[in-house]
């Protein structure tokens, strides 16, 4: 999509990219039954796609990615257990404590800067068998890894956290509300990236531009139990293939074209590096979100984007993050660029 030039270039989130005419008309010719039933087509088609495309045996739509990751994580556990997670992880952070509220679970949170912990951490973090201790049951991954900027996980990395977790006799799961972001910029298949993981939640509503849903993918029995619980949620919805229908026309459009962010990304980049005064954290940027610190505190900083056409989110006390997507073309983000070094760069050499 183009944008008008005085239009401000929205790069808040991935997940304000909005279904185009072609994913409306799809929805809008979508075969519906009550998938609660079990009787809607066109959200059968899109679980066995997903499925496929991950190399899993089954796999259930459900609303969003939080209640993927709650659903998985509750059928896969029981309250009291232990699940070991990097302490800045979007389900430790920003899915309002649902583990503890909902799973009833204990988070056993380790330090995996690299967005996976190392099958040593992951042996380190297993309790003993002991009438003391709670049972340490899952591992959970993040892939890409939104608050340890958006790294993307290679698939050795990947494979040797699950290993560890599997010889250690636990399961692993994988919010993988990114996982086309990972695939595509280390260009490798999603399947293979996840391949030691039993469960896996994609976010379908994200820079793949559906409007709603996600889907979690795992062996059959296992995904019988998501069901189970994304029903206890709330979840089962009911002529849901016109959501369905949005998620098969945006894996097989809108995967590749995430390439398209990740270069978008990049150049934002590479214009802040050369910015005084601007620090970006993750140099190369590793897919679609650019994190970086300004002198200004983030709060402030984002109002003065706001006003130079610029729409961006506050993530620490003077860091801020740029999420390019397939609503914001290179132009625009380009436009962000220069206004973002303007605003910055003129700050640092007015304080001179
Ligand atoms: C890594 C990650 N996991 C899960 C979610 C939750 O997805 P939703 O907003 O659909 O609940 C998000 C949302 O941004 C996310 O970034």
């Amino acid at each position: 999509m183009s944008q008008a030039s005085s239009a401000p270039v929205d790069l808040r989130s991935d997940t304000f990219t909005t279904p185009d005419a072609a994913m409306r008309r799809v929805m809008a010719e979508a075969e519906v039954g009550d998938d609660v039933w079990g009787e809607d087509p066109s959200v059968h088609r899109l679980e066995e796609e997903m499925a496929r495309r991950l190399g899993k045996e089954s796999a259930v739509f459900v609303p969003s990615g939080t209640m993927g990751n709650l659903s998985a994580l509750a059928a896969q556990t029981v309250p009291g257990d232990e699940v070991i997670v990097d302490s800045q992880s979007h389900m430790v952070l920003n899915e309002a404590g649902g583990a503890g509220a909902v799973a009833g679970v204990m988070l056993h949170t380790i330090e995996a800067p690299g967005g996976v912990p190392s099958p040593q951490q992951v042996t380190a973090a297993l309790r003993e068998a002991n009438i003391h201790h709670p049972v340490s049951r899952l591992l959970w991954l993040e892939n890409t890894h939104g608050n340890r900027a958006a790294t993307a996980a290679s698939v050795e990395a990947m494979g040797a956290a699950a290993s560890a977790a599997h010889a250690g006799g636990i399961r692993v799961h994988c919010d993988g509300a990114r996982l086309f972001n990972a695939a595509i910029a280390l260009e490798v298949d999603a399947a293979s990236l996840v391949q030691g993981c039993d469960t896996v939640s994609v976010c379908l509503s994200k820079g793949l531009g559906a409007p709603v849903g996600s889907v979690v993918s795992g062996d059959a029995g296992c995904i019988d139990g998501v069901r189970l619980w994304r029903k206890r949620l709330g979840g089962g919805m009911r002529q849901a293939g016109i959501l369905a229908a949005a998620g098969s026309y945006a894996l097989q459009h809108n995967v590749q074209r995430l390439a398209d962010d990740h270069a978008n990304a990049a150049m934002l980049a590479a214009e802040l590096r050369a910015t005084p005064g601007v620090t970006v954290v993750a140099v190369p940027v590793p897919t679609n979100m650019v994190m970086f610190d300004t002198p200004m505190p983030g709060v402030e900083a984002t109002r003065a984007a706001a006003m130079h056409g610029v729409l961006l989110s506050p993530v620490g006390q003077f860091r801020l993050r740029c999420v390019t997507h397939k609503d914001v073309d290179t132009a625009a983000v380009r436009r962000a660029a220069g206004a973002l070094s303007a605003l910055f760069g003129g700050m640092v050499a007015a304080a001179r």
